[in-house]
């Protein structure tokens, strides 16, 4: 059988500020001998007349045509233009997921990030980037701590004035803010300010904005204090939410199931483990699930996707989860079943109670899956007249387990 013919690699060009002329001479040799090159109406007019291929301009919305527009062209010697490096928050990403990484060729140029980084002489390892292009404000939020330098990329002109107003929404308006704009380019230009008292007028789309954060330090563990959430008391308390991320144990892009949300702790705790954790709340109140959304939010979460409505009925074509946790509704007929069922082998399922009816039912389901079957009981000193003593809270009973389909069901002795 003969072997297959490679299909043709595709030249991923960054470009900066600074055009045609910043280009090293591999990335003029590639865009001349090009037959076809695509990019953003503004890279395209960077190109000098020589360079005589067709000109495609991408069609927006960008990501959804990339398939189509590679297919068009195929079999032609494909030029695409990218900003900076394409492989940072760039069209790299979307063009290896198409065609594959083998049949990309990319020459990076220095990103915003790297010009930014030199400019303010902050080393790039210790920098957090943020992009807030096509993602919620309050994505800036989950970054901000006291003494932390932040780069944020940029939607467009209007975005350093809203970090200012953020910043200072959130308590850090003390910090000092830069905007860097065109950079590496003639017309690069940096403003600088306080953010409460940020006053200057928009200025270029292109433009990237440095934070030094001053204000409250940010606590990285799960085990929040109850008061950074807003509630009606349906919330899972400070300890025995600690205990329950543990057992949840997330990892990178893993996805979540919270049923019966409440005020949306739990999966709000799972969402800042890490940026590429997912998470679905399901909550029958839909007050609650306002609530859930706003702590969300205020958390530096926004991402975090909220149901409304009574499980199991409400679990129905949800993505698969990786764990699933319980924290209302176990009495629900069918609920614990349902999520059990949604979970692959591998996937856990924690789930929490304080009544004595749903505990029948973690103590049967133990008996049938094993796991773990733990009571958390937690104590907090208050005054006694003069003197102090423990105040206890309702105990906690806790199940969980790992889904496991060589497990057989054990006997009932
Ligand atoms: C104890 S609270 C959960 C607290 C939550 N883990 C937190 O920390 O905010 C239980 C919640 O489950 C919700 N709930 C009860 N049954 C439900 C069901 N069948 N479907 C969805 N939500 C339900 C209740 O409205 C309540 O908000």
């Amino acid at each position: 059988m003969a072997a297959a013919v490679p299909a043709p690699v595709i030249t991923v060009v960054g470009v900066g500020a600074d055009g045609w002329e910043g280009l090293a001479p591999a990335a003029r040799e590639a865009l001349l001998a090009a037959e076809a090159v695509i990019g953003a109406p503004r890279q395209l007019a960077l190109l000098p007349a020589e360079a005589a291929a067709a000109r495609v301009a991408w069609p927006s919305p960008l990501l959804p045509a990339v398939p189509g527009l590679l297919a068009e062209h195929a079999g032609r010697r494909i030029c695409v233009l990218a900003s900076g490096d394409p492989m940072f928050f760039g069209i790299g990403r979307a063009l290896a997921d198409a065609v594959g990484p083998d049949r990309l060729h990319v020459l990076p140029h220095p990103s915003s990030v790297s010009y930014a980084c030199a400019r303010l002489g902050w080393p790039a390892e210790d920098t957090e980037v943020v992009s807030l292009v096509g993602r919620p404000l309050d994505t800036l939020t989950a970054a901000l701590s006291d003494g932390r330098r932040l780069l944020v990329l940029s939607a467009d002109a209007a975005t350093p004035g809203q970090v200012a107003a953020l910043l200072t929404a959130r308590g850090y308006g003390a910090g000092r803010m830069r905007v860097l704009e065109q950079l590496g380019g003639g017309r690069e230009r940096i403003t600088d300010g306080v953010a409460e008292s940020w006053r200057h007028p928009p200025g270029d789309a292109l433009n990237i904005v440095a934070v030094e954060c001053a204000g409250p330090r940010a606590q990285l563990v799960p085990g929040l204090p109850d008061d950074a959430y807003a509630h009606d008391g349906q919330l899972t308390k400070r300890h025995v939410r600690a205990a329950t991320l543990a057992a949840l144990a997330p990892a990178p892009g893993e996805l979540l199931w919270d049923v019966g949300g409440g005020s949306g702790s739990i999966a709000i705790e799972w969402l800042r483990a890490h940026r590429s954790c997912r998470a679905v709340g399901v909550e029958r109140d839909p007050v609650r699930a306002g609530r859930i959304a706003g702590n969300a939010a205020a958390l530096g979460v926004p991402r975090l996707r909220v149901v409304t409505g009574p499980a199991p009925a409400a679990l129905a074509g949800l993505p698969v989860p990786d764990a699933v946790f319980v924290g209302g509704g176990l009495t629900a007929p069918g609920l614990l079943q349902a999520c059990w069922d949604a979970l692959p082998p591998g996937g856990r399922l924690v789930a929490n109670t304080v009544t004595l009816e749903s505990e029948a039912l973690l103590t049967e389901w133990y008996r049938r899956h094993g796991g773990d079957l733990v009571k958390l009981a937690v104590a907090h000193a208050v005054p006694v007249g003069g003197f102090t003593g423990w105040r206890q809270a309702m105990p906690v009973t806790q199940w969980s387990a790992v889904k496991d389909t060589r497990t057989v069901e054990r006997e009932t002795p």
